[in-house]
């Protein structure tokens, strides 16, 4: 079952390249806002369950682990790799409202 888009804040809440940390439902989720596109990702960092993904630098796309440097693609969540790294979001904005879809995990046991 699909959850329902939930507002998280204002665009102007977002700066440019910085991250900032949301609960969404039972989810930590970091937003980035990159050339007014808006990107939103797990938190927790997979190499050691680390929260810090809000707090990376962003470059050429991609947002830096802060703790050791693994690197994922803002769009996809991807490792440089192309290996699949941290979970996405997906994000709508309305009137400068933002957005997030918090799908939880579904497992097909
Ligand atoms: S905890 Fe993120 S790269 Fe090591």
């Amino acid at each position: 079952m699909e959850s329902e888009f939930i507002e998280i804040c204002r665009i102007e809440d977002l700066k440019e390249k910085v991250g900032k940390q949301f609960f969404v439902e039972d989810l930590e989720i970091a937003v980035f806002k990159v050339d007014g596109q808006i990107y939103a990702l797990s938190n927790i960092c997979p190499h050691q369950k680390i929260h810090l993904i809000h707090e990376g630098l962003v470059e050429d796309g991609k947002v830096y682990c802060p703790v050791h440097g693994w690197q994922f693609d803002l769009r996809n969540g991807n490792l440089a790799n192309g290996r699949r790294g941290l979970d996405i979001y997906e994000v709508k904005v309305i009137d400068g409202n933002v957005y997030i879809r918090a799908n939880k995990k579904q497992y097909n046991w």
